[in-house]
């Protein structure tokens, strides 16, 4: 598949291991872009001249194989920038001046499911609660369905961790918070990448997750927004296109989609679900079999603790003596591409009892020999500078 990226063509010294922060484009959907822009581009749901109707057709297709990525409902499908402008959406909407009770969330959470959550309870009074995660950094189920209670208003949780690839049970804690009421909303940024999504299988009432990271274009993201809670949310934007005459926000998911948006990259994003329908098998084995090889030649070397406990797409590890930002600067000289540091994951760095990490993620792009050159220049580094404590 790795013909279908360009990026390595403009690029060949490079070794890319940092999927997990963006993934590369294939030409397809780099097409798309520059096709709506050169041939169709004009606004749309404004105007009726011909240009302009094909543009809304093209957005409300994409609307439409956004749905089926996730088997949802074209009229549950909010476009929005990224997962982190969807979720303060959803938090904001939540945890209005109104609310009262508690939101769960847990240690595991990347920022962009942390911050928004933390600043809606601080500005409104309402508790947060964080659910544990095990001494290997791994969470149950019941540690964060243990924390809800009737009081509560919503769950919110990562479907798979951008640390340590773990793959959270959020069917089982979906069904829980519904049980109690509570609304549950899931953070499937990671775990859309590299796993089949059915939100009626998981049962959420919210679920997010970003266009960049499936290999589509930055800037895009969807919010899913279930039939019978879209009306617990409020637009955290108002304007062009969202409003009735009146200026009252219009009801269902065009009440939260105001203003000009990246038409294009939205049009490359249907592109991009296109691209993942022709191809899921081909990527989960070819990432099924780097994630095994990448492990594997990680645990082996000395003086690495290794963070991801079972092989995973996405692989951190600590180095003893050497900081993860010595070590992500120095493989950087050598034109590897991986991510160091917090991974925007304050509360698992603290319940982990470290600084970073350095995290290397694959794509389907990716090759065997990719990991050789990345394992053999870290062992290489690691005795050069003495990384072992
Ligand atoms: C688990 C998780 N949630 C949320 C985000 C935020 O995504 P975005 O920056 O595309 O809004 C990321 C990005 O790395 C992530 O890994």
């Amino acid at each position: 598949m790795r013909s279908d990226f360009p990026f390595f063509r403009a690029n060949p010294d490079i070794v890319y291991l940092d999927s997990a922060a963006t993934s590369q484009k294939p030409q397809c959907v780099i097409d798309s872009m520059v096709d709506f822009m050169t041939k169709r581009n004009s606004n749309v749901g404004r105007s009726l001249y011909p240009i302009s109707s094909e543009a809304s057709a093209l957005v409300a297709e994409a609307r439409e194989k956004a749905a089926r990525f996730i088997n949802a409902k074209p009229e549950e499908i909010i476009f929005t920038e990224g997962t982190t402008q969807a979720l303060n959406m959803v938090a904001a909407s939540v945890c209005g001046t109104d609310a009262k009770g508690n939101i769960v969330i847990t240690r595991m959470e990347h920022s962009s499911n942390h911050a928004p959550w933390l600043e809606a309870c601080r500005r409104n009074g309402i508790e947060l609660r964080l659910a544990d995660v095990d001494a290997d950094g791994i969470l149950r189920a019941e540690a964060v369905t243990e924390l809800i209670d009737d009081e509560t208003i919503a769950v919110s949780v990562t479907g798979m961790s951008n640390v340590t690839g773990q793959v959270t049970d959020i069917g089982a804690i979906c069904s829980h918070a519904r049980r109690m009421g509570a609304l549950s909303v899931v953070d499937a940024a990671q775990l859309v990448v590299h796993n089949t999504v059915d939100v009626r299988t998981i049962g959420c009432d919210f679920l997010a997750f970003s266009g960049h990271k499936i290999y589509g274009p930055m800037g895009t993201g969807v919010l899913f927004a279930s039939g019978d809670s879209i009306g617990r949310l409020k637009p955290l934007t108002v304007g062009g296109g969202s409003v009735e005459r009146d200026y009252s926000p219009k009801t269902g998911i065009h009440g939260f989609e105001a203003g000009t948006r990246n038409i294009a990259a939205i049009v490359a994003l249907g592109q991009t679900f296109d691209y993942l329908k022709s191809n899921r098998n081909a990527i989960k084995n070819i990432e099924d079999d780097l994630s095994g090889y990448l492990f594997e030649k990680l645990s082996v070397i000395d003086g690495i603790r290794m963070i991801t406990k079972s092989p995973s797409q996405i692989c951190s590890f600590t180095t003893g003596l050497l900081g993860c930002y010595d070590i992500g600067a120095m493989l950087g000289k050598f034109g590897i591409c991986i991510r160091t540091g917090s991974c925007c994951a304050y509360s698992l760095m603290d319940a982990l009892g470290v600084q970073g990490v350095c995290r290397a993620s694959v794509g389907p792009y990716n090759t065997k020999e990719e990991i050789d050159i990345f394992t053999e220049r870290l062992s290489w580094v690691l005795r050069r500078c003495g990384g072992f404590r």
